[in-house]
């Protein structure tokens, strides 16, 4: 997977990139992460990136033509399929969730756009983007930790760059609920126990125990999820304990 990030700042992607799991997946050749400067596509002499928006109002608008050079220089210097999404991260975006992360881990690249100050000229949204992308209703200084987001959460998904205990299938929005609870040693911290359940060696009710507190986490934190669950995904059992929740 390889990902091509257009950005006026790819020092703040120094520290995140090169720790943990996206660090190893590139040092495997699972994952490239190519950062490009969009200042590099500056055509006049002062490399001006932006300008002030048409109609008056605050801030500055980055300008079209460093961004629309900066892609095509990418498309051609890569060899991208013309499926290549082309994705502008900003709050104006639909906001991201894990079917879009799958939608985007089964193609072999992605561009993605950070946009900073006021916002991108809009010829930016409608003639280069596939599509936008915000990470949450809040605003960011700019798109790059959007960016890094997108990149994580993708990047986990690429065969290979998580480790088979920690597979992507057991994960939260997956299947559909909140994790259930975590515990390691000790057994006693300052008066807190693990439940006996989980220290009883029975798969079976270790198996019911994490199903029906996951059920509880998230008819508590989440309940829009149990909202939209897949009908499939919800056994006569885990019904029935909802229902007892419910009723208090
Ligand atoms: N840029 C600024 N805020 C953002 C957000 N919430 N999501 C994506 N990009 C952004």
């Amino acid at each position: 997977m390889r990902f091509h990030v257009l950005t006026l700042f790819p020092g703040m992607f120094e520290g995140p990139m090169s720790e943990s799991i996206i660090a190893r997946a590139q040092s495997q050749g699972l994952v490239e992460v190519n950062l490009h400067d969009i200042r590099d596509h500056a055509r006049d002499k002062h490399r001006q990136v932006d300008d002030y928006g048409f109609g008056g109002g605050p801030g500055m608008v980055m300008k079209p033509a460093p961004i629309f050079e900066a892609v095509e220089h990418v498309k051609s210097s890569s060899s991208l399929a013309a499926s290549t999404p082309v994705v502008l991260l900003s709050p104006q975006g639909k906001r991201l969730d894990q079917e879009t992360v799958e939608r985007f881990a089964e193609h072999t690249d992605l561009i993605l756009i950070c946009g900073r100050y006021e916002g991108v000229d809009e010829r930016v949204r409608q003639h280069l983007a596939t599509e936008e992308i915000s990470i949450g209703d809040y605003v960011l200084a700019g798109g790059e930790l959007a960016a890094m987001v997108v990149i994580d959460a993708v990047a986990r998904l690429v065969p290979g760059v998580v480790g088979s205990a920690e597979s992507p299938a057991n994960d939260t929005f997956t299947t559909g609920l909140l994790q259930h609870p975590l515990y390691t040693r000790p057994t006693e911290y300052r008066d807190w126990n693990v439940p006996e359940v989980l220290l009883s060696g029975n798969h079976a009710e270790i198996d019911r125990w994490r199903r029906q507190e996951a059920l509880r986490r998230t008819l508590i934190q989440r309940p829009d999820l149990l909202e939209r669950i897949s009908a499939g995904r919800l056994t006569d059992e885990d019904r029935r304990y909802l229902e007892e929740l419910r009723e208090g």
